[in-house]
This record gives C-alpha cells, sequence and structure tokens, in this order.
C-alpha cells in the first residue's frame, strides 16, 4: 500500500514517548501499591498487556456460552411476530418467507404470522378468564425474575474473570433483557390484571441480588433458573405460549455456566463448604418452599399439582448446586427426605385422603424437546 507518509519532528516524538513511558511507570506503580494495600488501585480487571481480561482467554467458556448464545439467538419478530417488536434481520425475515412459500396450505394456516388482534382471539378461544388469570398470575412470578435475572447478571459480568467468562455473562445479560420485554408483553396481551412481586419472591430475589460476588451464581443460575426451567418446560406446550420454549433453552444454557466457569477457575474446598455461605445459600432457598402454595391454587386452574410442581423444582435446584459445588446444610438424600416429609404433611393437613408419596421424584416439565434439553444439561453435568 502506497501512503504519502509526512515528515514529523523526530526529538518531538522521542520527548512524547519519554514523558508517556514516565507517567505510565508512575501511574501503574501508584496503582499497584494501592491494591497491594487493598485502599483502591486499578478499578478494571482488565490486562491490556496481555490485550485480555484478568484470568486469560477461558475459549472453552466462550465457545460453550457466547458462540451458543448467537448461534441460537431468536427473535421475537419471528417467534411472537403479534408483538411489538422489529428485531429480525432482512436475511432472517426472508428466510422465514421462504419457509413459509414452501409450506402446503394446512401448515401455513397452523403457523400463519398472527397480529396482536389475532393473538387475542387465539387466547380467549383456548382459555376461560380464569384461566388466563391463572397463566398470567404464575407466569408473572417469573417475570419478575427475569427483572432480577438482568440485573443480577450485569452484576455478576463484572465479578467473573477471564475474557471467556465474561462473553458468557454478556450474553446472559442480553437473554435476560430479552426475556423480561418480551414475557412483559407476552402477559400483557392476556388482558388480565398482572400482579406484583409475593412476599416470599421480594424476599427470595432481593437476597439473590444481596449475594456476595460469585454466591449470586447460586441465588440466580442455579435456584432462580432451576425454577425457570420447570414453569417454562411446563407451559411451553400451551397454546399461545409457544415462544416460552425458547425461553427454556436459554435458562438451560444459563443453568449449565456456573459450572462451565468452576471448571476454569474453581471454587475452593472452603468456598463451597464454609458454613455461613451454606447457610446463606439456605436462606436463599427458604422463600421458595412458601412461593409453592401460594401458587397452588392457580397451578390447580390449569391440572398441575403444585407440590409436584414444588418438588420437580426442588429436585433440580439440589441437583444443580451439588454438580456445582454449592454445598448445602444438610447432605441432598437427606434434603429431599426431609422437604418430601414436609410436602406430605402438608398434604395430609389440607387434601382429602392423602396417599403418601414422593414429591420429590415428579417431573414437571412437559414438552419432549424441553425433557431432552434438561437431560444433556444434568448427562453433560455429571460426566464432567
Ligand atoms: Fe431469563
Ligand atoms: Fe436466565
Amino acid at each position: 500500500m502506497e501512503f504519502n507518509k509526512i515528515a514529523v519532528n523526530e526529538r518531538a516524538v522521542k520527548r512524547n514517548a519519554k514523558i508517556e513511558e514516565a507517567v505510565n511507570r508512575i501511574v501503574r506503580s501508584y496503582d499497584g501499591l494501592k491494591s497491594a494495600l487493598r485502599v483502591g488501585g486499578r478499578k478494571a480487571n482488565y490486562d491490556d498487556l496481555n490485550f485480555e481480561f484478568r484470568g486469560g482467554p477461558a475459549d472453552s467458556i466462550r465457545k460453550k456460552h457466547y458462540d451458543k448464545s448467537l448461534r441460537l439467538l431468536w427473535k421475537s419478530e419471528e417467534h411472537s411476530p403479534f408483538l411489538d417488536f422489529k428485531d429480525a434481520s432482512t436475511a432472517e425475515k426472508s428466510l422465514f418467507d421462504m419457509a413459509v412459500r414452501s409450506m402446503t396450505d394446512e401448515e401455513k394456516a397452523a403457523r400463519d404470522r398472527l397480529a396482536m388482534p389475532e393473538f387475542k382471539e387465539l387466547l380467549n378461544r383456548e382459555y376461560t378468564v380464569a384461566q388466563k388469570q391463572a397463566i398470567v398470575n404464575i407466569l408473572a412470578a417469573i417475570g419478575h425474575g427475569e427483572a432480577y435475572a438482568w440485573l443480577v447478571s450485569a452484576e455478576l459480568l463484572n465479578e467473573v474473570e477471564s475474557t471467556g467468562g465474561r462473553t458468557a455473562l454478556t450474553m446472559q445479560v442480553l437473554e435476560e433483557a430479552k426475556h423480561f420485554v418480551v414475557l412483559r408483553e407476552l402477559l400483557m396481551a392476556f388482558d388480565v390484571p398482572i400482579r406484583r412481586q409475593s412476599a416470599w419472591e421480594y424476599l427470595l430475589l432481593e437476597s439473590v441480588f444481596k449475594a456476595d460476588g460469585l454466591e449470586k451464581f447460586f441465588g440466580m443460575n442455579v435456584l432462580v433458573e432451576g425454577i425457570a426451567l420447570s414453569l417454562f418446560g411446563q407451559m411451553s406446550t400451551l397454546p399461545g405460549l409457544e415462544v416460552l420454549r425458547l425461553f427454556h433453552l436459554d435458562e438451560a444454557r444459563h443453568t449449565a455456566l456456573p459450572s462451565n466457569y468452576f471448571r476454569e477457575f474453581p471454587m475452593t474446598r472452603w468456598q463451597k463448604i464454609r458454613p455461613s455461605a451454606q447457610l446463606r445459600r439456605l436462606k436463599m432457598i427458604l422463600p421458595a418452599l412458601p412461593l409453592i402454595p401460594l401458587l397452588e391454587e392457580d397451578l390447580a386452574e390449569l391440572g398441575y399439582d403444585a407440590l409436584d410442581f414444588g418438588g420437580s423444582v426442588l429436585r433440580k435446584v439440589s441437583g444443580l448446586a451439588e454438580q456445582t459445588g454449592f454445598n448445602l446444610p444438610l447432605p441432598r438424600p437427606i434434603l429431599l427426605k426431609t422437604l418430601d416429609a414436609l410436602f406430605n404433611a402438608y398434604a395430609k393437613a389440607t387434601r382429602e385422603d392423602h396417599i403418601p408419596r414422593s414429591f420429590m421424584e415428579s417431573e414437571a416439565t412437559v414438552g419432549d424437546e424441553e425433557l431432552e434439553v434438561e437431560r444433556e444439561i444434568f448427562a453433560a453435568m455429571n460426566a464432567a
């Protein structure tokens, strides 16, 4: 390449470089000393010398989360065209149109791009007002959770080490933002009141947001995502709620993030078993327990048993916690036995002719694809 090189003052260039070197030495050693004394120093955990974030590249986390998230990135305009999102690219829209053109008339009718009035008609045809209200009550709980997932993942972004870790969290922030705004519009389309957070959700989500450092991984990616996995897995087969299948896929990936991260940056044994940390984890889980009977009426309206649902959630959450290395004050088999005894006592007190059974063995997820996704997540963890 031919450039018209301009002559510069060599002495000035050298002097400028020397000044910069001197200032650099002062700034770096001053900040180095402050951080050694733990009274400040460089704020960014960025390693400009190696053009990496501290912790190195961690390419395998990047591939498993950032690359995969981009491969599976879905657009609301394509999957819920009745909502007010214009997020699909021209190429994606023409691909969709080509797919529709190659369908038979019957397939076309089934996959027709609904506008909002037709979507509302579909909801009114499929559900009674009481059923619509029950769906919205249940999904509002997770909708408020999405708001917190967005908040928490944005904070975790600055807690994780390595370039790969940051790319993974960056995608989670993007996906939680999408989950919140899309779910919010979806629920508003039901035209029934959307309820506030219950006291139990408030306590649970605030304690997750306030958790120290990487303990947020337990609160968010294990506990809250574990609940979300069961809820989306249960409701994605309902008419009009098919888009929840994509939420489920995203949340499944998020539940795998802590174990992939800790494989590269392991927790110390003390971090896993520290009694105060174990107690705080238990404290985060506790508000989820009264949430189960609180949702009982709404789940029952749709034919779901709240205790089966709760058992499925707690089995998955405690499994994820164990596999990730977040120890709880009780070993998992004893915890699950205790919870089963508690659930059966509640059922005995509130239900006629209750026959004791293991609620912890029940499975809330319904769709075949969703079950397969969960099997993969748990199998991958077991193999690790
Ligand atoms: Fe989410
Ligand atoms: Fe998530």
